[in-house]
């Protein structure tokens, strides 16, 4: 059972009030096993409406438990409840859960951790330690975003990224409170990093320390080693350490990855310790060792890490392919109207899109039941499979007159079972940007990535088809494009969006509709008898 409710919290030298899952922040850790069927009731006792979303679950023939807002059900208003009721079925590994109703996800998260039956495909870790990235405003962060929205402005940047709550030692009155990992020298620790910032990519290192990857995305994957990650928001990363070096303590370090010039951003920096040596941690002993941490820009580095991920065995790819579809993820100006107020460049307002259409979250129906129980007059099913109008997506100066989109609630509906390849093509109509877009109720498979247009021609036979990984969320490189493919094998309004929160404000999503099949086992359930009414 889980209370949503504002609790005072201190932080960066201020009392505030915050909303919290049980007081805690971050959330409870919810730890299952492979198989299992939960049952969260969620009490919203804020002044927030509130829904839950369960990241990376399949909520297979459970659609009404996904949780986005106006998508698979209304909110659940101040003063009510709602059961999520949902199956984990063969994802092993780290998902999270966390608010899906505007900002409140910034302080209501925490990791949802799936076991295996049996034993890791790796060596088994001694330990097991969930690492959550968090961002944090003084101003409540509630008021953040409405202030925003308002004026179609970008809204105020963060004042502090956090792990596992707490921004640590380089931000003003957060010693005290920075996360210490106490662990063994010699052990290896099974680090589960989820990247819950609202806003920002972030780089992660550790000093002196190698790091092997064994999974994401609750996926396992051909081990690799790296000395930095980078995880979008959205996305988690299953991480080996051995502590192997002089006993002593060690900072673990993260910040921006920021891939468009000249826009404002935090730069600063959140650092936990992991602490293996009881005799230096005395106070007055020398002060941990640093990451080094790549530059905020470092693309090179951002592209590496990405294209370093293989599933761990060969893949019996789904073919073949009965859906093509090729999206623009556009970031684009709005002129100002008449009686409007206009905080963006130029007296504008920003818009976000998906081939040019700006996605509009309906008001007094979600998606699901809309189509459910065919109630007209919320969604139409004429999201574009190809943008409208063809353009060099990538060049320099993309016209002006491209960067209008039409606001809408539009899906793309898909017959069940079929096939499915979405062309994700980043552009550079306001400017380019790297987007971890993020598709519920379904993982796929990445199958290439690149820079510049994606050029069937050529492209195609980059695709990775032996052992391409498997994941909810895919960083677009900033100007460029990434290829996914899954199975429409899951009934249900599946939202696909660009995790920065900023962005889905502005309208960086669309839904997929996925109709039931024939079979009992190819069905959407019964809606619950409590799902929230709008
Ligand atoms: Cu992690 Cu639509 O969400």
């Amino acid at each position: 059972m889980d209370q949503v409710q504002e609790s005072p919290v201190k932080r960066l030298c201020k009392a505030h009030n915050r909303i919290f899952v049980n007081g805690q922040f971050p959330g409870p850790t919810l730890e299952v096993t492979d198989g299992d069927t939960l049952e969260v009731k969620v009490i919203n006792k804020a002044i927030y409406n509130v829904t839950m979303h369960w990241h990376g679950v399949r909520q297979f023939r459970t659609a009404w438990a996904d949780g986005p807002e106006f998508v698979t059900q209304c909110p659940i208003r101040p003063g009510e409840s709602y059961t999520y009721r949902f199956t984990v079925l063969g994802q092993i590994g780290t998902l999270w859960w966390h608010a899906h109703s505007s900002w409140v996800r910034a302080t209501v998260y925490g990791a949802l951790i799936i076991h295996p039956w049996g034993d890791y495909p790796f060596k088994k870790p001694d330990k097991e330690i969930p690492v959550i990235l968090g961002e944090w405003w003084d101003r409540n962060p509630m008021d953040v975003v409405r202030n925003a929205t308002r004026y179609g402005a970008a809204p105020d940047i963060s004042d502090a990224y956090t792990i596992n709550g707490q921004p640590g030692d380089l931000y003003k009155c957060s010693s005290r409170g920075t996360t210490i990992f106490a662990v063994k020298a010699g052990e290896t620790n099974l680090f589960r990093f989820i990247n819950g910032a609202l806003n920002t990519e972030l780089f992660i290192e550790i000093a002196g320390h190698k790091m092997t990857v064994v999974g994401a995305d609750a996926s396992y994957d051909r081990p690799f080693d790296t000395s930095v990650l980078m995880l979008g928001p959205g996305q988690t990363t299953d991480v080996l350490v051995t502590f192997d070096q002089a006993p002593g303590r060690y900072y673990l370090a993260a910040r921006a990855y920021v891939s468009t010039q000249g826009v404002p951003f935090d730069n600063t920096t959140t650092t936990a310790i992991i602490d293996y040596g009881t005799q230096t941690t005395k106070p007055g002993k020398k002060s941990p060792a640093f990451p080094k941490l790549p530059a905020f820009n470092d693309t090179d580095t951002a592209t590496k890490f990405a294209e370093s991920f293989r599933s761990l065995e060969t893949v019996k790819l789904p073919q073949p392919v009965d859906e093509n579809l090729f999206f623009t993820v556009d970031l684009g100006l709005f002129n100002c109207q008449p009686g409007q107020k206009c905080g963006g460049p130029n007296g504008t307002r920003f818009k976000a899109s998906m081939n040019n259409v700006s996605f509009v979250l309906p008001s007094n129906f979600s998606i699901l039941q809309a189509h459910y129980h065919g109630v007209p007059g919320v969604f139409t099913t004429d999201f574009p499979a190809v943008p409208p109008v063809q353009f060099d997506y990538t060049a320099q100066n993309v016209s002006r007159g491209l960067w209008q989109p039409v606001p809408g609630t539009k899906v793309y509906k898909l017959k069940y079972g079929s096939v499915v390849q979405v062309v994700l093509q980043g552009t550079n109509i306001f400017a380019g940007e790297s987007h971890p877009i993020h598709l519920h109720g379904n993982d796929f498979y990445i199958l290439a990535q690149g820079f510049g247009n994606f050029n069937p021609k050529k492209d195609t036979s980059k695709f990775n088809l032996v052992d391409p990984p498997l994941r909810n969320t895919v960083t677009v490189p900033v100007s460029g494009w990434a290829v996914i493919r899954f199975v429409a094998d899951n009934p249900g309004v599946w939202l696909m969006h660009c995790h920065l929160d900023v962005h889905i404000n502005w309208g960086l999503a669309m839904a997929f509709l996925v109709p039931d099949g024939i079979g009992e086992l190819e069905t959407l359930e019964p809606p619950p008898n409590d799902l929230p009414v709008c």
